[in-house]
């Protein structure tokens, strides 16, 4: 049997059948102000599933937010009554930081709504960018704690050089054919180069990802990169790998979260392989979206666990192999990317990771680009 789960981003709705228990209406919610604050805001609200952010305002039609709020598919407007009247809202949430709005809010918005502003809405501005640095740290430990297990694939690498290079050096003290000294420093150069490769990708890889920098990048290119990184961490010689890629595939995000996310990947992948077996990378994008899947042909994961993997600190590792960290950080990458993550899984068989990325943005950006 095949067990399925897929991760709900943002405001989709979760349909369970085994859930009898109906579910609260979401708490709507409007925001007035599309600047860094209600940027901020809106990219926290709209991970809450009980939230439903109804619209976003701001009368500066190149406030931040708003371009942020049409990529989320949140209505924006440009008039605060179009926003506030009209609408069955439970909460408006002011963070103008204007003085006159907070007049103007009370005479409009209507009874039975609660209205956030003033030093309220700063306090949760703050709370919020304490929450995104809080998600960044713990990328960036989760990396960190990662990488203690590519010592030894960071040995072996460098080892093969070095003892190439101590050879031909060893040859040079007592070369005297002008030829051979060239051709035998030439040698050496080359696996000097092959060393400082390795340091360049580890050293770029263990950096802190720089904040919220979205761009458009290859997703083969990034599974590629993180191949070679994977390849420290976890042994790749006994692994079949399959690239199924099509080409020209892009996608919109972070260019370092999005290699962390694939690294993670693979790592798995080839830790339930136990290093025998099938890695499968496979790329798509159609009209509406873009695909990525990363299946392996190892244990495969239980029914009972299936809903447990995307946890903070799940794992079935032994300690110094595993975080549980992985899985919850690439989780919070994909859905900050306005994405979904889901995995198929039969045990003995294999699993299945499937990441999707809704595409209007993307197609809007490149013809822009062009
Ligand atoms: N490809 C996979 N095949 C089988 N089990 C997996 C796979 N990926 C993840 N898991 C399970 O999910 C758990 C959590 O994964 P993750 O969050 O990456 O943490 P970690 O790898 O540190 O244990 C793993 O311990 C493992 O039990
Ligand atoms: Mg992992």
């Amino acid at each position: 049997m095949t067990t399925i789960l897929q991760t709900m981003s943002h405001q989709q709705t979760e349909h369970q059948d085994s859930n009898p228990v109906p579910a609260p209406p979401p708490m709507r919610v409007a925001i007035i102000g599309a600047g860094r604050g209600g940027m901020a805001l809106l990219d926290a609200l709209h991970q809450i599933r009980t939230i439903q952010i109804v619209g976003i305002v701001d009368q500066n039609p190149s406030a931040p937010g708003l371009k942020r709020a049409q990529e989320l598919k949140v209505p924006v407007y440009h008039e605060i009554a179009d926003l506030i009247t009209h609408q069955e809202l439970n909460l408006v949430m002011d963070v103008t930081g204007d003085p006159a709005m907070e007049s103007a809010l009370r005479k409009t918005v209507p009874t039975g709504t609660d209205v956030v502003n003033g030093q309220t809405s700063r306090l949760l501005w703050l709370l919020v960018q304490h929450e995104s640095i809080l998600q960044t740290e713990l990328l960036h430990a989760e990396k960190l704690a990662g990488i203690g297990s590519f010592a030894a694939g960071i040995a072996h690498d460098m080892n093969n050089p070095l003892q190439l290079i101590l050879g031909l050096a060893e040859n040079l003290t007592d070369e005297t054919d002008l030829e051979a000294v060239h051709l035998q420093a030439h040698d050496i150069i080359e696996a000097v180069k092959r060393t400082t490769a390795i340091c360049r990708d580890l050293t770029s890889y263990s950096r802190r990802a720089s904040l919220r920098q979205d761009c458009l990048m290859s997703i083969n290119g990034k599974l590629d990169e993180a191949l070679k990184i994977a390849r420290y961490a976890v042994a790749l010689q006994d692994i079949d790998i399959r690239k199924l890629y099509q080409p020209d595939v892009v996608v919109k995000g972070n260019p370092d979260e999005l290699l962390h996310v694939f690294v993670n990947l693979i790592t798995n992948a080839v830790q339930a392989m136990e290093h025998h077996g099938t890695l499968t990378l496979e790329t798509t994008a159609t009209a509406d979206a873009t695909r990525v899947r990363v299946t392996d042909t190892g244990s495969g994961i239980s029914p009972e666990l299936l809903g447990r993997i995307f946890d903070p600190f799940f794992t079935t590792k032994p300690p110094g192999k595993g975080t549980g960290l992985g899985l919850y950080n690439i989780k919070n990458v994909i859905h900050h990317m306005n994405g979904t993550i889901g995995v198929e899984s039969q045990v003995g068989r294999g699993s299945t990771f499937t990441l999707i990325f809704p595409n209007e943005t993307v197609a809007g950006e490149r013809s822009a680009q062009s």
